[in-house]
This record gives structure tokens, C-alpha cells and sequence, in this order.
């Protein structure tokens, strides 16, 4: 593409790595927790198995996290999009069972003491390993403890998942259909 660089607002620059997959983060107990989605986060490393997300300290899921050194990534399909989003503009200080309160449904986990969405698609378990500070949110590395799908559901086949990608604010999309071999 020709034409001129053009800096960018400081920013707004996180937006040339998005559209993202949205997870929600649920840390604490089936008691008292939180739940928050998360679009900064990435597979860290494939052995041992670690799963990588940025969350601001500020989180009311984050305070949890520390404490308990565990949480859950609960991965939901686009047609739960509402809720998703509404677990994101509310901290659990103000809503009680946020889970329930953004119309979804609670359950155990296999490992963690954290609930789990029983509306997921797919869910990994993690505990905590290691914590990067990078600037207003800390990179929070977690050990995955248990991965595990619903029926149907096949990692790496976007088909199979819809799952919704971040693109700002309010903004979200799906996977494309289309898939690009590229042959070596
Ligand atoms: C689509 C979406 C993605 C988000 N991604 C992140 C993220 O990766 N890290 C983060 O710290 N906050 C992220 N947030 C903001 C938190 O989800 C939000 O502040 C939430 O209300 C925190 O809830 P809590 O205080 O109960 O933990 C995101 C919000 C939305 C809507």
C-alpha cells in the first residue's frame, strides 16, 4: 500500500492487534468470585501447557486470581455475545453472582475452586504460575491444569466455535468462513 505513514493517538495503537477471541476469566469461589471477559489472551507456551492473559490489578476478577492462585477461561459462543459484553461494563464490587446476574449459569469445575460457565463451549482450568508486570495490566501466567469441549467442538476448526472477536468498545465480529491454505 503507497502513501504516507500516519502516526497513530498512544492509544490506540492496541486496535492493529485486534479483532481478538473474547474469553471470560472467572477467579474464586462458587460463593464469591468474578468474572470478566479478556480479549488479551494468547496460548503461552504448548509444553508445558500455559495459558498467557493481561489483567488490569484493578479487576475485581484479578483481586480473586491472586488470592486464590487459580483461575478458569471459559470460552463462549457468539450467541451468548450480550452477556459477554455485560460482564464487561459492571465490576463484581456492584453485582452480586455475576455469572447468573448476566443471565448465564454457574458451575463447578473439575480442578479449581473458581466456577465455570456451564453455557461454554469450551473451558481451560489454570493455575497460577507467574505474574509479568507490564504497565497497567500484568501479564498473568497460568498453568492449564485441565482443557476440556463440548460435543461438536473441534480446536482449530473455527467452524465448529463461533467464538466472538473484540474489535473495540462494543464492537465485535465472527471468524471468517473462509479459510486460506497456502501451500509451502
Ligand atoms: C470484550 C472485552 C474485552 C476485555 N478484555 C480485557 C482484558 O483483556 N484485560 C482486562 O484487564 N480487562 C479487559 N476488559 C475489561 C474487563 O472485562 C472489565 O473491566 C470488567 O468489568 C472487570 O470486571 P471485574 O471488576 O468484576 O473483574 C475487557 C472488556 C470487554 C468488554
Amino acid at each position: 500500500m503507497a502513501g504516507e505513514w500516519r502516526s497513530l493517538e498512544p492509544r490506540s495503537w492496541v486496535y492493529l492487534l485486534h479483532p481478538r477471541p473474547v474469553a471470560v476469566i472467572v477467579a474464586g469461589t462458587m460463593e464469591r468470585y468474578s468474572a470478566m471477559p479478556a480479549s488479551w489472551i494468547m496460548p503461552a507456551s504448548r509444553d508445558p501447557p500455559v495459558v498467557a492473559v493481561a489483567i488490569a490489578r484493578s479487576r475485581y476478577t484479578y483481586h480473586f486470581l491472586a488470592r486464590l492462585r487459580e483461575f478458569n477461561v471459559c470460552i463462549l459462543g457468539v450467541d451468548h455475545l450480550r452477556s459477554i459484553h455485560m460482564m464487561g461494563t459492571v465490576s463484581g464490587r456492584d453485582v452480586e453472582d455475576k455469572i447468573t446476574w448476566a443471565g448465564l449459569t454457574k458451575t463447578t469445575a473439575k480442578r479449581t475452586k473458581a466456577p465455570v460457565i456451564a453455557e461454554s463451549l469450551a473451558v481451560i482450568e489454570a493455575a497460577l504460575d507467574m505474574v509479568v508486570e507490564a504497565g497497567d495490566h500484568d501479564i498473568v501466567l497460568g498453568k492449564v491444569l485441565e482443557a476440556y469441549v463440548r460435543e461438536g467442538v473441534e480446536p482449530g476448526d473455527p467452524a465448529s466455535y463461533r467464538v466472538p472477536l473484540h474489535i473495540k468498545r462494543n464492537m465485535y465480529t465472527v471468524p471468517a468462513k473462509t479459510v486460506f491454505r497456502v501451500q509451502a
